[in-house]
């Protein structure tokens, strides 16, 4: 073609090519990208408008301290025998190896009454939750504390047990919600009953760790209304107030409502290592009386082939005297972290929650939009946040502070908070 002298060359768009395969219309519910990708995203556009800029994270809690000689040692020793005859092993039990599963539970649970045939070794939490919500299927319903880590609610999605997404949260999913005003406990007279009933203590995001009253009063609340409470402890040695339980089995008879879930990621820096475990009570029946342990097993069984050996042997040296030690020095550390973002931040008159029985910091900017606050934190000081509207609509004004950081990092972090924000 011809136009006004120029030639246009008009190129075909290459032609589309599609399968027949119906798109999963659960998985078109879904809100964007996964919070943390997105995040990453954002980083990763502002690092490229300022190339020079020095991004300090405390968004995404992950770990960046090394982890302790004696665990790693561990798995050294575990990776090197894999090279041998002697010290080769193919798969494993699906439930982690017997050594663990004892090992677990004596170090945690066998005071609380659980059996080491209840602990199910794993690759993490966060992918027994997914393990969990296939075993519970699309019928049951959901409700969760809001705000919470992600993962509940997206699984539920995925999974089919929520309707469409109506602007503030999901159809169909009970969002109970933990503010400073209910001192970040659900009021549960006024929530309705739900099949399964998430709870993250100390919770991420608020890092508000639930006292004993409070969890005994869950506890009654999931027995009246025959609930299945998903108890996820993955940040309990954070604790340090002495009352607030680091098991929900320290709650008598929450063995025939709770199934807990927990991880070394966050305690012995094993976010990339990966290994957790989920406890499922024998105590614990569906409505027409069969276990659920059983259920859970068969899952597991089929979906999983049992968590890398090296790992394993990582866990094992973790729950160790020596190791148990490092492992407690090192969640010390990052509390220290916390300790230190939570004081920046009240010095400077911002209302803070958290910090104190968790890694993170749950600083308030009333009447701030959170992702505003996330950009504005970014582009002013160079820091990553994670803005709390992401972890659900409750989470709207505040953002969280990871202490998961180099020491060097998170006092630096602390300068440029003060040069932006000292005089509030
Ligand atoms: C978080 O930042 O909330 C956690 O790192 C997420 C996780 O543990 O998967």
């Amino acid at each position: 073609q011809h136009a006004r002298g120029l030639t246009v060359q008009c190129v075909a768009a290459p032609e589309q090519v599609t399968t027949r395969v119906q798109r999963n219309k659960n998985m078109a519910k879904l809100q964007a990208g996964y919070l943390f990708p997105e995040i990453a995203r954002r980083r990763k556009a502002h690092q490229e408008k300022h190339p020079d800029a020095k991004i300090i994270s405390l968004g995404i809690g992950d770990t960046t301290e090394p982890i302790p000689p004696f665990i790693v040692d561990a798995m050294k020793k575990s990776s090197e025998g894999l090279g041998t005859l002697e010290g080769y092993s193919g798969y494993g039990a699906e439930q982690g190896t017997p050594a663990l599963r004892e090992a677990i539970c004596k170090r945690l649970y066998e005071k609380v009454g659980r059996k080491p045939n209840e602990i199910f070794v794993s690759d993490g939490s966060k992918c027994d939750i997914g393990r969990l919500q296939l075993m519970f299927g699309a019928d049951v319903t959901v409700a969760l504390q809001d705000p919470a880590y992600p993962v509940y609610v997206d699984s539920s999605v995925i999974m089919g047990m929520t309707g469409g997404h109506n602007g503030t949260g999901f159809d169909n999913i009970q969002y109970m919600v933990c503010r400073p005003e209910n001192d970040f406990f659900p009021d549960l007279s006024k929530a309705p009953r739900t099949d399964i009933i998430f709870f993250c203590s100390p919770n991420n995001p608020t890092g508000a760790a639930a006292t004993r009253e409070q969890l005994t009063e869950l506890v009654a609340f999931a027995k009246k209304n025959g609930s299945i409470i998903v108890y996820d402890a993955a940040y309990a040695l954070y604790i340090s107030d002495p009352n607030c339980p680091k098991t929900i089995y320290e709650i008598p008879g929450a063995e025939e409502v709770a199934i807990e879930t927990c991880s070394f990621s966050k305690y012995a820096g094993f976010t990339g290592v990966r290994l957790g475990w989920t406890v499922v009570p024998e105590q614990l029946r569906y409505a027409d009386g069969f276990q659920v342990i059983n259920d859970f097993n068969r899952i597991m069984t089929t979906v999983f082939n049992g968590a890398s050996n090296v790992a394993q042997a990582g866990g094992l040296a973790c729950l160790q005297d020596d190791g148990w030690k490092q492992m407690l020095d090192l969640v010390a550390f990052y509390k220290e972290n916390a300790a230190i973002l939570r004081k920046t931040f009240q010095d400077m008159g911002f209302t803070v929650y958290g910090g104190e029985n968790a890694p993170y910091v749950w600083v308030g900017f009333p009447g701030q939009k959170s992702w505003d606050v996330f950009a504005e934190i970014l582009e002013k000081c160079n820091i990553v946040t994670t803005p709390g509207s992401g972890f659900g609509p409750a989470g709207e004004g505040f953002v969280r502070a990871s202490a998961f950081g180099h020491r060097e990092n998170v006092l630096e972090a602390v300068e440029r908070f003060k040069a932006v924000y000292g005089n509030k």
